[in-house]
C-alpha cells in the first residue's frame, strides 16, 4: 500500500480544503501510517499473486475488484471463494489446467 509520505507528495498541495485530506494530513503530522481497512483477504493457507494475474494474465483490477475507481468506499464485489478462482481458471486458455489442489495450497 502507498505510504503517506507517496500521498502527500500531491496532496500538500492538491484538494487540502477537503475533509478527507485533512484527515490524512494528520496522519502525516502525527507521522502515523493510514490505517487501511482491508476489503478482501484469504485465508493464510490459499497462496496467490497479482503480479501473474495482472501482468502475465493481463487481467484488469476491475475484473477481480469491480470499478474502485467510482466507489466513495471500496467495497468487494465478488465472493473470493474457491468455486470463483476456479471458475475463471476453467474458463482461460492459459489456466483451465490449473486445477491441482497444491498449486494454491501448499
Ligand atoms: C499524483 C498525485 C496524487 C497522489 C500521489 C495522490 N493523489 Fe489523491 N488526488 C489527486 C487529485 C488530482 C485528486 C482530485 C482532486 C480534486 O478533485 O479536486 C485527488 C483526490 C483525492 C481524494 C478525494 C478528495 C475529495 O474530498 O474530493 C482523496 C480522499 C485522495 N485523493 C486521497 C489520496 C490518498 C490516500 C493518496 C495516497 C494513497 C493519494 N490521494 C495520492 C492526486 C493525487
Ligand atoms: C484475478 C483477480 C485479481 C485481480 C485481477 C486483481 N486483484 Fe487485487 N486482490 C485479489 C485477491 C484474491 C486479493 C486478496 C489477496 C490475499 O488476501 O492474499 C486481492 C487483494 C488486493 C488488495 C489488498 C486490499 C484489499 O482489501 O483487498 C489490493 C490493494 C488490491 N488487491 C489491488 C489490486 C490492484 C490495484 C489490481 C490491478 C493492478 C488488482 N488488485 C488486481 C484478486 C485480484
Ligand atoms: C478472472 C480470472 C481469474 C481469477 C478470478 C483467478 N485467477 Fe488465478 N489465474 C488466472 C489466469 C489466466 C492464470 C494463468 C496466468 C498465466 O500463466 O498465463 C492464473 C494463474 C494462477 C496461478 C498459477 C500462477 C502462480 O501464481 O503460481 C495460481 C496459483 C492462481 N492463479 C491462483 C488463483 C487463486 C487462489 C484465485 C482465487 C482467489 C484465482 N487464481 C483467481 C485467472 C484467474
Ligand atoms: C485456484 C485455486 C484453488 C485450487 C486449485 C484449490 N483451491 Fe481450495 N481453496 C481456494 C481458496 C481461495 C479457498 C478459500 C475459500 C474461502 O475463504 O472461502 C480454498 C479453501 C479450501 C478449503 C477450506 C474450505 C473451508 O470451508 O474452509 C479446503 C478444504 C480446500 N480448499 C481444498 C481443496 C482441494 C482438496 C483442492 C484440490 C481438489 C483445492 N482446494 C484446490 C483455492 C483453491
Amino acid at each position: 500500500m502507498p505510504s503517506v509520505e507517496k500521498c502527500m507528495g500531491c496532496h500538500k498541495t492538491i484538494a487540502t480544503g477537503s475533509p478527507a485530506i485533512q484527515q490524512l494530513a494528520g496522519y502525516w503530522e502525527r507521522q502515523e501510517p493510514i490505517p487501511w481497512v482491508r476489503v478482501n483477504r484469504l485465508p493464510r493457507f490459499v497462496y496467490f499473486s497479482h503480479q501473474v494475474h495482472v501482468t502475465v494474465a493481463n487481467l484488469d483490477c476491475e475484473r477481480c475488484h469491480g470499478d474502485v475507481g467510482h466507489m466513495a468506499e471500496a467495497y468487494p464485489v465478488v465472493t473470493m471463494n474457491m468455486g470463483w478462482c476456479l471458475n475463471c481458471h476453467e474458463k482461460q486458455p492459459n489456466a483451465a489446467q490449473l486445477k491441482d489442489c497444491v498449486i494454491c495450497h501448499q
